[in-house]
């Protein structure tokens, strides 16, 4: 089967760092399905990822985001059957979804949309699985509105992540979301996916939500950066409010800033349930599950900037080099092979 791997941790612009390879097909067992692959999305795991070393120059598929049509499945799935159209983000301890023929674990699967393409579906998994469990699981929302009206700062909302993250804490839980854009055309796509207000990260935060007369908020989301946005969170928090990041600190950040507030922190990982194997992995497959049926009602939005065709190594550099820009706006998607 045809894939897009790698040998060594590389540049995006090293000519080894994507390959078009022909690789074997893996067979379904146990809980897996075989699906084979429409579409892919790429995320900053990807390029992160391409960056470590390799052991022993191993080839390496990298891709957490996909959506296709179940071709086989192993002896103990009992939710899907062949012919099924899914969509999911995998596992990252597993070959990623940059091949043909892809496996992925029942529980962390869903029946995509039936209302978008392969593409649009493809945009989904990784990003609100991420968004889900951040704002209703970590950070404690409720999503049948028992705290609609309430605050919650999300910093880096025109990413992928936070594309999804307003439309779910608007549309789920009717929060006040403030989103943070430093450009135009990302603070309208913000706007254009449920935010009630947007500021510029790039200027004062603090004085930018004292101007909106919510100089303190019940929840912050920081989808970028939290080291450098640490102090202006634990200043804006309300006392017992919750705040979630999605990244790492990469140095020492001072907890003790949250006690006087009695304000809590969680961080999220998408992967924690697929990695760990925890006993409740199959909520991803019911949050996916919950997702699609939204997306199907019209309350939430596709999140797609790009689609790409088709998908190959020249294809996933030019993504790639997008994404590690860090100037997203939505998401970038390849579709088919040639
Ligand atoms: N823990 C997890 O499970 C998990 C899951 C998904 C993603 N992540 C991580 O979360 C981060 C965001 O992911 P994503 O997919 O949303 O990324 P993305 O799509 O690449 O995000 C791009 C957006 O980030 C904004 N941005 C860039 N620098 C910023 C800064 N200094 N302050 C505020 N916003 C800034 C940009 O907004 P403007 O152009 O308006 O400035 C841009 O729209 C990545 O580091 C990713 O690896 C973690």
């Amino acid at each position: 089967m045809k894939a897009v791997g790698s040998y060594k941790a590389l540049a995006v612009n090293e000519d080894e760092a994507f390959l078009d390879l022909e690789i074997d097909k893996p067979e379904a067992s146990g809980r897996n399905l075989l699906v084979e692959v429409k579409a892919i999305s790429v995320n900053p795991v990807d390029t992160k990822v391409r960056k470590r070393p390799h052991p022993d120059e191993t080839m390496r598929v990298l891709g957490w985001d996909a959506a296709g049509v179940v071709t086989a499945v192993g002896d103990d799935v009992n939710g899907f059957v062949v012919g099924d159209e899914v969509y999911y983000a995998g596992c990252i301890t597993k070959p990623g979804s940059n091949s043909e023929y892809q496996l992925v674990d029942e529980r962390i699967a869903a029946k995509k949309p039936t209302s978008l393409g392969f593409a649009e579906s493809a945009a989904l998994p990784l990003t609100t699985i991420t968004a889900w469990e951040a704002i209703f699981e970590r950070l404690g929302v409720s999503k049948d509105g028992n705290d609609a009206g309430k605050t919650i700062l999300m910093i880096g909302g025109a990413g992928g992540v936070g594309s999804i993250a307003i439309q779910l804490a608007k549309k789920l839980a009717n929060l006040n979301v403030i989103a943070t854009a430093s450009r135009p055309e990302s603070a309208d796509w913000c706007r254009a996916r449920g935010a009630d207000d947007v500021i510029n990260h790039y200027e004062d935060i603090s004085e930018q939500l004292d101007a909106l007369g919510h100089p303190q908020v019940d929840y912050v989301l920081c989808l970028t950066n939290i080291a450098g946005y640490w102090k202006t969170i634990t200043d804006v928090i309300k006392p017992q409010g919750k705040i979630c990041t999605i990244v790492d600190f990469f140095e020492d950040s001072n907890l003790d800033l949250l006690k006087l507030k009695s304000a809590s922190f969680a961080f999220e990982f998408m992967f924690t349930r697929s990695m760990h194997q925890t006993d409740d992995m199959d909520e991803i497959n019911a949050l996916l599950s919950e997702t699609a049926a939204m997306i199907d009602s019209g309350e939430l939005i596709t999140t797609v900037a790009e689609v790409v065709s088709p998908i190959n190594a020249d294809n996933m550099r030019k993504v790639h080099a997008t994404i590690e820009e860090g100037r997203a706006i939505g998401k970038y998607v390849l579709e088919g092979w040639s």
